[in-house]
């Protein structure tokens, strides 16, 4: 692969976007970032890393870090997990509450706001908030080879004081019996996941477990079983974009997952993990520079899974 070649093109397709979408402000502190930033990095499973722009730089991973509680409570609580959240992707927004009466409380998949509430409260069930949050950073800490990795505390309380509609989702889940927690304690370890800023080096270094059958290429660690490697990618694939799953398919055809800072991660399973930065959104809250960028590197390199 001719990497050179490749980084060149995907600047030269990103240029004259740079700066276009719209920075997520429901949360203030979201608001501020510089919507010229771009980054981007690609880990292979050898290690070697490239990339490009302002891929050191680190930023508020939001929803991405659903893919991570997702990959933890597997682990814990195997198939259990189907019980308590469903693995259709919805059609509709991030924070959208219209399917739960229909559906008793059991919201559509994990990766939409509700379904991870209800993630994260199962983490949450297994020793508390601190132990939940411990594991986490430890499991970044030790993939990134990287213990500055930490939450925003200043993102953290903004999502808090800013979270209503969150706080509205997990209690009419609770009202449906699927909160094993105080709602309040599920809910503030749910803002600090969302709160956690990596770079696209570090993100990428992180979730390359994912392209390799749940095991690290590189220190070798087993993270989710082979199978479940292989259904968290199907989710991230039918689920990982909200409403705008389908075209994200489409158009780049890797499972990925976006988040409201601007970050998508993607897996190229057998080749490696992406992440690329750029904090200007479409309206279902997926970077538009950060698809532009995949969707050429997909082209390149023909990583499509299609
Ligand atoms: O729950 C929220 O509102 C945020 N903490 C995460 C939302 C998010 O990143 C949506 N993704 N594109």
């Amino acid at each position: 692969m001719d990497w050179q070649a490749i980084t060149q093109r995907i600047e030269v397709a990103v240029a004259p976007h740079i700066g276009t979408g719209k920075v997520a402000d429901y949360i203030p502190a979201l608001a501020r970032v510089d919507p010229c930033k771009f980054g981007m990095a690609i880990v292979l499973g050898d290690g070697t890393m490239v990339t490009l722009g302002d891929s050191h730089e680190p930023f508020s991973i939001q929803s991405i870090s659903k893919v991570f509680t997702l990959s933890m409570a597997l682990r814990h609580y195997d198939e259990k997990v189907w019980d308590r959240v469903g693995r259709e992707p919805s059609g509709s927004a991030f924070n959208s509450i219209v399917q739960l009466e229909n559906e008793k409380g059991i919201p559509r998949n994990p990766l939409i706001n509700a379904g991870a509430i209800v993630v994260t409260d199962m983490l949450v069930a297994q020793g508390g908030s601190a132990a939940f949050e411990a594991e986490l950073m430890a499991r970044f800490h030790r993939l990134s080879g990287d213990d500055s990795i930490s939450v925003d505390e200043e993102v953290a309380e903004s999502e808090s004081a800013t979270g209503s509609r969150n706080r509205a989702l997990a209690h009419f889940m609770a009202a449906f019996g699927n909160m094993a927690n105080p709602v309040e304690e599920s809910l503030q370890a749910y803002f600090r996941q969302c709160a956690v800023r990596m770079s696209c080096r570090q993100l990428a270094r992180a979730a390359l477990f994912l392209a390799f059958d749940g095991c690290d290429p590189i220190n070798r660690e087993r993270l989710v079983s082979r199978e479940n490697c292989r259904r968290i990618n199907a989710v991230m694939m039918s689920c990982g974009h909200y409403d705008n799953s389908g075209d994200f398919a489409y158009r780049i055809g890797l499972p990925g997952k976006s988040g409201v800072g601007g970050g998508i991660l993607c897996i190229a399973p057998g080749h490696g993990a992406i992440a690329v930065w750029s904090p200007g959104l479409n309206a279902s809250g997926t970077s538009m520079v950060g698809a532009i960028a995949l969707e050429e590197l997909v082209e390149a390199t023909g990583w499509s899974v299609f």
